[in-house]
């Protein structure tokens, strides 16, 4: 088969990585893909929102699969223009996709089908915000509804800074906003907890925790994620069948009410408090970082997978997963998430070679001239997999020493509520 993967993270270099061990693969692309892509697949640097241009790709080259990697295409609707052309696509619809694309049609939904989640208000305009803020406990939560690349959610201590971020919000920091969403901060750990459905029906996938503050100990500004591990360590059978009961079969049941199915990769986010799972927000893909620490550990051929959710049998297969504990660690630039330096070498990256158990999947590098150049925050995710979490952090530890990159920063205490208690 010819597969065509759209993205460039390191979320796109681990399914790139997977797709491409599979015997069913012929040929394989990444648009645009990054330096790591590079080494097994051909990447071509298109942009895919230019959506006649991504089909006369296909067509011209016979791809028989595109697998959408990011939410912002999927929500932007590449799902629905590609199956009109007839080409097979895996990822949800534009319809589905809100979900993640707008975080008050999710809400609406927690509120009409009893969904656990925080309590919230929505709010059409600044005065009626502000009078719910004047009566509210601290902190609480401010959100921007639509897709905002992670930094549309205020966390606010004070009625000050609450205030701040409502009219931030409706001055249009992220984009047109007509109306507001405020919760309730709930306390507790998170999980990413993901589902695979086929549109008919959904399979269970794995968990994953994600550290998504830029210093150790869960300190300092919100990033894209500096690390995870997987399976989390919250899970047990009984928040298992919660999570299922309360907050994704009802899920489903919504989407079915509004004569709609989805199909691809669902993100549940949580917070889990005494073993009760409250959903903070659906992401329509894979996560980042924790795809690059999940997909290792998978046994069964991804390409199998995605394409009996392309085409409705799920059912058929088993998801089969190694007994095995994964860690990841994101190299970012440093200065990373505010200013970072671009176009810098990575020099010796190399001589660092992946094996059955070692991965470093790629995120914001490139390749000019033979060489390695980082041009995001998030650069490189170092990937280990082994007996236990300990063994895998310092393997991955180990080899981002042995790179020993000047311009690199990362958490050392990836893992460190269960690997360090
Ligand atoms: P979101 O984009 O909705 O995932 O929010 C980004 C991050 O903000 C989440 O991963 C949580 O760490 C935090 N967050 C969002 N909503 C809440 C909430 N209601 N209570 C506590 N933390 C929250
Ligand atoms: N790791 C968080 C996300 O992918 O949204």
């Amino acid at each position: 088969m010819k597969i065509a993967i759209l993205g460039n993270g390191g979320r796109e270099h681990a399914i790139a990585t997977k797709i491409s061990k599979s015997p069913k693969l012929q040929k394989l692309y990444c648009i645009p893909g990054n330096a790591g892509t590079d080494l097994i697949a051909e990447n071509v640097a298109m942009d895919f929102y230019n959506y006649e241009s991504l089909l006369q790709f296909i067509k011209e080259n016979k791809i028989d699969l595109v697998i959408v990697g990011p939410e912002k295409p999927l929500v932007d609707g590449v799902v629905d223009f590609l199956s009109k052309e007839n080409i097979k696509v895996f990822g949800p619809n534009k319809m589905v996709s809100q979900l993640e694309g707008s975080k008050i049609f999710t809400k609406k939904i927690c509120k009409k089908y009893k969904i656990p989640t925080a309590k919230f208000g929505i709010f059409k305009t600044n005065t009626e915000a502000y009078k719910y803020l004047e009566n509210a406990d601290m902190p609480i939560v401010v959100k921007a509804d639509g897709l905002a690349a992670g930094k549309g959610v205020y966390i606010c201590e004070d009625l000050e800074s609450s205030i701040k971020a409502v009219e931030e919000i409706f001055n249009g920091k992220f984009g047109l906003a007509e109306e507001v969403l405020i919760e309730e901060f709930l306390q507790g750990d998170e999980m990413s907890y993901f589902i695979l459905s086929d549109g008919k029906i959904f399979k269970r996938f794995n968990t994953a925790q994600d550290h998504k503050r830029v210093g150790e100990g869960d300190k300092g500004k919100n990033t894209g994620g500096m690390g995870a591990y997987s399976p989390s360590g919250l899970l047990n059978t009984d928040l298992d069948e919660k999570i299922i009961t309360e907050i994704v079969n009802p899920t489903f049941r919504a989407i079915k009410d509004m004569g709609e199915y989805y199909k691809g990769f669902l993100y549940v986010g949580l917070m889990v408090k005494d073993n009760n799972p409250y959903l903070i927000e659906y992401n329509v893909r894979m996560g980042d970082p924790e795809c690059q620490t999940i997909l290792p550990l998978l046994a069964t051929d991804l390409l199998d997978l995605i394409l009996s959710c392309c085409d409705e049998t799920l059912e058929k297969q088993n998801i089969i997963w190694e007994d095995k504990k994964s860690v990841c660690v994101v190299l970012c630039s440093n200065g990373y998430p505010d200013i970072y330096k671009k176009n810098v070498e990575i020099p010796n990256i190399e001589k660092i070679k992946n094996n059955d158990s070692f991965f470093i999947y790629h995120a914001g590098t490139e390749k000019k001239d033979n060489k390695i150049y980082a041009n995001g925050g998030r650069v490189l995710n170092f990937v280990s997999i082994s007996d236990n979490l300990k063994s895998s952090r310092d393997k991955v530890i180990r080899e981002i020493e042995t790179l020993n990159w000047d311009n690199g920063y990362y958490r050392r205490d990836i893992g460190y509520k269960i690997i360090d208690k």
